[in-house]
C-alpha cells in the first residue's frame, strides 16, 4: 500500500484560465502545454490502517491548513474510486520547484500525488483515466501526466467524464527549450484558483479571452506540427498577454506582474529585434518563462542573467510524463 511517483511541471502555451465547475474542476477553455524536465515533484504515499487521519509532509515540513485540506480531499477521491474510504495515508512530497510562486507546483505536485496514490491503492489506470482524476486536484496537473506537448480537452459533459489531457507530440518531436527566469519565489498573494475565480466572475474582458481561444489553439497546433518556432512563440506570447489582461479587467483589479516582470518581457522583445528568436509566457505569478531554440541557448542565458532583479535562470528541455520509482 505504498508507492512513489515523480512528475514534472508544465508550462501552458495556451492557458487554462477559468472554471465552469469548481467542484469537479471543469475548465471554461481547452489548454495546451509542454512538460518541463527542469522542475518536478517526487511524492510517496503510504496508506496505513493504523492512521486515523492523513498526514502531509512537504519539503520536510508538516503541512496544515488549506494545502493540507486540498491533499486530503484529493486522497478521499482516490479512496472512493478504490472503495477504501477509511484508509488514511502518510504523504511525503519534495518539490524541486518553488511552491505557489507561479512555477506550477500544483501541477507537478498533484500529478505525482495522483500517480503515487492510485498505485498505492492498487488501481491500474490508463493515462487518460489518471489525467481525469488528477484534474480534480489541480486543473493544470492533468497535463503533467504526459511528457512532451499536451492538450487538455475541456470536454462537454457536466460530469467531467470527457475532460482530460492527451499527448499530442512526444518530448522527442522537437527540441524547444524554456528558460525559467526567477524574479521572486515568495508565495503569491492570490492563488491561481482565487485569481481565475475572480476573473470569471467579474472581468470585463473575460468574454474576449474565451472568444480568442479556438483560433489560438488551432494556430498553436499547426505551429507545433510543422515546428514553426516563430508561430508557436508568437501565439504563446499573445495568449499569455490576453490571460493577464483579464486580471486588469476584474473587480477588484489585480495583476501577478512585478516591475521586474515587465523588464524581462521587454528584454525578450528586444532580443527578437537583434535577431534572436525568443518569446515569453507567464503563469499566475511574477516569474517569466522564455521559449528559445537550442542554438541560441548561450546568448539567451547570458542576456537574461544580466537583467537586474533576476535571481536565477533555470534552463529546461521538454520533459517526460509521470514515472514510478
Ligand atoms: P503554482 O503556481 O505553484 O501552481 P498554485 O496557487 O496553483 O501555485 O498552487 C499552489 C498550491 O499547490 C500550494 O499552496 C499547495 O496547496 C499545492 N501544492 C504545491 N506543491 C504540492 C505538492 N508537492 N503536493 C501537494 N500539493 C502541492
Ligand atoms: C495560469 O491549475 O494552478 O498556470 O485548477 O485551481 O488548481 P487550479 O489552478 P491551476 O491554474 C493554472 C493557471 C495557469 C495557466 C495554466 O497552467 O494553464
Ligand atoms: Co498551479
Amino acid at each position: 500500500m505504498k508507492a512513489t511517483a515523480k512528475a514534472h511541471t508544465n508550462i501552458a502555451l495556451i492557458k487554462y484560465w477559468g472554471k465552469r465547475n469548481e467542484e469537479l474542476i471543469l475548465p471554461t477553455n481547452s489548454s495546451l502545454s509542454i512538460t518541463l524536465d527542469g522542475f518536478y515533484t517526487t511524492t510517496s504515499v503510504a496508506f496505513d490502517e493504523d492512521l486515523s487521519e492523513d498526514i502531509f509532509v512537504l519539503n520536510n515540513e508538516v503541512i496544515t491548513g488549506e494545502a493540507y485540506r486540498r491533499v486530503s480531499r484529493f486522497l478521499h477521491l482516490i479512496r472512493e474510486t478504490a472503495g477504501k474510504q477509511n484508509l488514511y495515508a502518510r504523504v511525503n512530497s519534495v518539490n524541486e520547484v518553488p511552491t505557489a510562486a507561479g512555477f506550477a507546483s500544483s501541477a507537478s505536485g498533484f500529478a505525482a500525488l495522483a500517480a503515487a496514490g492510485t498505485r498505492a491503492l492498487g488501481l491500474d489506470l490508463t493515462h487518460e483515466d489518471l489525467s481525469r482524476i488528477t484534474r480534480q486536484g489541480s486543473g493544470s496537473a492533468c497535463r503533467s501526466i504526459y511528457g512532451g506537448f499536451v492538450e487538455w480537452n475541456m470536454g462537454k459533459r457536466e460530469d467531467g467524464t470527457d475532460s482530460q489531457a492527451i499527448q499530442i507530440q512526444t518530448e522527442n518531436h522537437w527540441d524547444v527549450r524554456v528558460a525559467a527566469v526567477e524574479l521572486n519565489s515568495k508565495m503569491k498573494k492570490i492563488s491561481s484558483r482565487a485569481g481565475m475565480k475572480r476573473t470569471v466572475e467579474t472581468s470585463a474582458f473575460y468574454s474576449g479571452w474565451l472568444d480568442s481561444i479556438p483560433n489560438d489553439l488551432k494556430e498553436m497546433k499547426a505551429g507545433i506540427a510543422t515546428k514553426d518556432f516563430e508561430k508557436v512563440g508568437a501565439v504563446a506570447e499573445a495568449n499569455c498577454l490576453k490571460m493577464h489582461a483579464t486580471t486588469l479587467g476584474a473587480t477588484p483589479p489585480f495583476t501577478y506582474w512585478h516591475d521586474s516582470t515587465m523588464r524581462v518581457m521587454q528584454t525578450v522583445q528586444e532580443m527578437r529585434k537583434k535577431g534572436i528568436p525568443a518569446y515569453f509566457t507567464i503563469d499566475a505569478g511574477p516569474n517569466v518563462k522564455v521559449l528559445y531554440l537550442p542554438e541560441n541557448e548561450e546568448q539567451v542565458e547570458k542576456i537574461l542573467k544580466d537583467i537586474p532583479d533576476v535571481q536565477n535562470v533555470t534552463l529546461s528541455k521538454i520533459g517526460p510524463g509521470v514515472t514510478y520509482l
